[in-house]
């Protein structure tokens, strides 16, 4: 039987990269998002097209919204028949120096990247009860840098989680983690603002997509592997070269 994976926000950008990966390697793919409606439906129907044995079913949600989070993972089930894989990918990434932050912005980003992979890792638990977690959080979580305040306590939070769900919920299920560093723009911005925040790289480059889609086949593969997280950030987490 194939092998399903639930990925959140994977209309686009990362999420939708990591969906065609696996798409490749013979995954069923629930497709989530929130907002980007045509996105999905247009990667499901590219999806299929390409893999036409497989199934690919788009699910809507506000992961703001607690009451439609907790309904998120029984509704996939209920659609994909199971679930063997989360993806805790979908994120905001909205700039503030700790000073400037009201709590709107510190609940709505809390929300959607700390407390939904809460309630869709505990519901995995519940519900499919083997197989495996995976949380991109980012390279940020090494520094102390507070331009992003909320964005980067979210992502070390879900680092935390990381560890204490794989202890808990091991052996019938592995979590982990990917860091990744400069991989894609803002959508506001261009290769060129990406290629000049890669120069203070150690490895002076972007790598782009790929190295997370190594990692992400890493920890698929690798069925020992447990509350570990895996830096694809061209050694960004080891600060700058002297
Ligand atoms: N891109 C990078 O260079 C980079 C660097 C470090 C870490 N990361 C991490 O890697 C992951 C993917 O990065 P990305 O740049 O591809 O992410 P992104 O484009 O910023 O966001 C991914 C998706 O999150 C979804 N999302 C946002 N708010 C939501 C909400 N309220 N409810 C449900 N979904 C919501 C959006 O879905 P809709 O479009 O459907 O609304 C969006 O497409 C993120 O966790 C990010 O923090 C990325």
């Amino acid at each position: 039987m194939k092998r399903t994976a639930l990925i959140t926000g994977a209309a686009k950008r990362l999420g939708k990269e990591m969906s065609i990966h696996l798409a490749r390697q013979g995954w069923n793919i629930a497709i989530h998002f929130n907002s980007s409606d045509e996105q999905a439906r247009n990667l499901k129907n590219e999806l299929l097209r390409n893999f036409p044995d497989q199934k690919f079913e788009i699910f809507q949600a506000n992961l703001s919204n607690s009451t439609r989070v907790e309904k998120l993972l029984p509704d996939v089930l209920n659609e994909m028949g199971k679930i063997d894989l989360l993806i805790n990918n979908a994120s905001v990434f909205h700039s503030g120096y700790l000073k400037e932050t009201g709590l709107d912005l510190l609940t709505s980003q809390m929300a959607v990247n700390f407390q939904a992979p809460f309630i869709l890792s505990r519901d995995f638990f519940r519900l499919a009860q083997k197989g495996l977690i995976i949380n991109l959080v980012d390279t940020r979580i090494t520094t102390n840098k507070s331009n992003y305040t909320v964005y980067s306590i979210s992502k070390k939070a879900l680092w935390e989680l990381t560890k204490m769900a794989a202890l808990e919920f091991a052996p019938e299920i592995r979590v982990n983690a990917i860091a990744p560093g400069v991989t894609l723009p803002p959508e506001d911005k261009d290769e060129n603002y990406l290629n000049k925040l890669a120069q203070n790289l150690p490895m002076k480059a972007t790598g782009g997509v790929k190295p997370i889609l190594q990692s992400l086949d890493y920890i698929i593969t690798n069925s020992h592997l447990t509350g570990q997280l895996l830096f694809a950030d061209g050694g960004e987490n080891l600060g700058q070269n002297p």
